[in-house]
């Protein structure tokens, strides 16, 4: 088990303990993104977390096959799933660049608050690209935390950097800013469709791109 599929693993039983602003944030993403679904859609929600986006669109869309790196929220969201009696939806553990996916074989990917996670996000861009069929979209919310935001979502910022020093968040945590999610869609092939700051505070950053 590698570190970050470790650390996941350990924040899952608290993850859905949220609070109010990360409500708001959840609901408009999720809003947002019905608008650019379609019922033909077969969607891959990368980074599924407990899976509460995944059954929340389920009832929008053919089928949503969901993944996590991490085995305790895969295990938590297949019961949200089962309670919800969300046949259409599948969870399991893995990565997007697992083999077993086919190119242009997807209409849509969401990415929710997990690409100032990833290694490499230009690669996860990339490999977006190839597995959407042309004309899919590409649909990401990200927590751009070099942009401005509140005293407390600063103080917040100040103790994760503390912890990450200390090696406690054994992940990268980038602070990316809205420039930066906007120059990663800006790749040959991807058009920029639709951008919002959905949350000032706390600068959470919705994008469409759709593949050309
Ligand atoms: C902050 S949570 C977001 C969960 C959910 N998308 C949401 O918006 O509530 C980030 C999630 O991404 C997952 N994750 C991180 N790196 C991953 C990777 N390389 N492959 C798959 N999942 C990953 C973590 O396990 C975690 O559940």
């Amino acid at each position: 088990m590698n570190k970050s599929e470790k650390f996941w693993d350990r924040t899952a039983g608290n993850y859905d303990k949220t609070e109010e602003r990360f409500e708001y944030i959840h609901n408009r993403s999720r809003d947002n993104a019905k608008e650019h679904l379609k019922e033909t859609d077969v969607v891959l929600d990368y980074g599924c977390g407990t899976g509460t986006t995944a059954c929340e669109i389920a009832g929008h869309v053919k089928e949503v096959q969901a993944i996590d790196i991490s085995s305790r929220m895969v295990a938590i969201a297949k019961g949200k799933a089962a309670d919800a009696k969300k046949a259409n939806v599948n969870f399991a553990q893995g990565d997007i660049f697992d083999e077993r996916y086919e190119n242009e074989s997807l209409d849509v990917i969401l990415a929710f608050n997990m690409l100032h996670t990833v290694p490499d996000p230009e690669k996860v861009v990339q490999r977006t690209l190839e597995l959407l069929k042309p004309g899919g979209a590409f649909i990401s919310v990200t927590p751009c935390l070099g942009g401005k935001m509140t005293l407390l979502v600063r103080l917040q910022i100040l103790l994760m950097r503390v912890l990450l020093a200390a090696g406690v968040i054994p992940i990268p945590i980038r602070r990316l800013r809205t420039a930066d999610l906007d120059r990663l869609v800006a790749v040959k092939g991807f058009q920029a469709v639709r951008t919002e700051e959905i949350y000032k505070g706390a600068s959470s950053y919705f994008v469409v791109a759709r593949k050309g």
